[in-house]
């Protein structure tokens, strides 16, 4: 089973002409096979840590590692980190002009599984997977997120998990912006792929609401740039009765 391991993960960005310390030591562990979900409040930190297992070049990692089965993940490229088993949602999904939809899936399955997947079951794959997310066909010939309504672009990566079966998965606020419907169909997904056993899950939140969904195993608290609680699913109650007051008290900007 593969393992996603990050240690007192210290990650930085420069504004204004300082440096200034986001992660401020993050520890998690996460396997193949179980969903966790990372909640906190709004500037906690919570995409910095998504950004920086995607290997954005804004976010430096100023100490710490990150393995996966071992290996050294931030030693990898963005393409290495895609082709070892890591797939990355963002909370913004960029545009891609002049790439469709369908080459952009076709060129990262290619770059995932190591050969051009063959073109008559490819296309069945997708337009399955499409319909199984309520995905108009026509979207295949549109470009990447252009134009893409919020929901769209987070059915769209769930479209691209189904497709590329990582080993680890980091969710980014799959949930925002999604209307009742859409959060049902976005679920589903990713508790297919949860399943199958194969995928570790790591899905980041500020609302409670797609838990109701997507049941985790382990729940993390995330405040002032590091994990300060871990538990199990009955914490994410706690949260939605109690908010994030407890944790912030005291010490929220520094
Ligand atoms: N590129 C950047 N330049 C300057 N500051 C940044 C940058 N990226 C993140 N920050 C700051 O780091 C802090 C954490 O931001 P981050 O986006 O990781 O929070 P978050 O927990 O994902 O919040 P939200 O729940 O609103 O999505 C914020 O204060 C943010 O302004
Ligand atoms: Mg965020």
């Amino acid at each position: 089973m593969a393992t996603l391991e990050i240690r007192d993960l210290h990650v930085t960005v420069e504004a204004d002409n300082a440096t200034k310390e986001i992660l401020k030591g993050v520890d998690l562990t996460v396997k193949q096979g179980e969903t966790h979900a990372i909640m906190g409040p709004n500037g906690s930190g919570k995409s910095t840590l998504a950004y920086a297992l995607a290997g954005h070049p804004k976010y430096t990692v100023s100490s710490g590692t990150v393995t996966l089965d071992g290996e050294d993940v931030l030693e990898m490229s963005v393409d290495e980190r895609a082709r070892a088993g890591l797939f990355l949602a963002m909370q913004y999904p960029v545009e891609v002009p002049g790439v469709s939809v369908s080459n952009f899936l076709r060129t990262s399955a290619t770059a995932v599984r190591g050969e051009a997947p063959k073109l008559r079951t490819w296309v069945k794959e997708v337009r399955e997977a499409m319909e199984r997310l309520s995905i108009d066909p026509a979207f295949a010939e549109r470009n990447v997120n252009e134009g893409f309504s919020g929901g769209e672009k987070k059915r769209h990566e769930i479209l691209q998990l189904e497709l590329l079966k990582p080993k680890i998965a980091v969710l980014d606020e799959t949930d925002s912006g999604l209307d009742v419907d859409a959060l049902r169909v976005v679920s589903e997904g990713v508790n297919r792929v949860r399943e199958s056993g194969e995928v570790g899950t790591l899905l980041i939140t500020h609302y409670t609401r797609i838990l109701r969904y997507i049941k985790p195993d382990h729940v993390h608290v995330f405040a002032n740039g590091r994990i300060v609680e871990s538990g199990g699913p009955e914490l994410a109650d706690t949260l939605e009765n109690e908010g994030y007051e407890a944790y912030t008290k005291g010490g929220a900007s520094e």
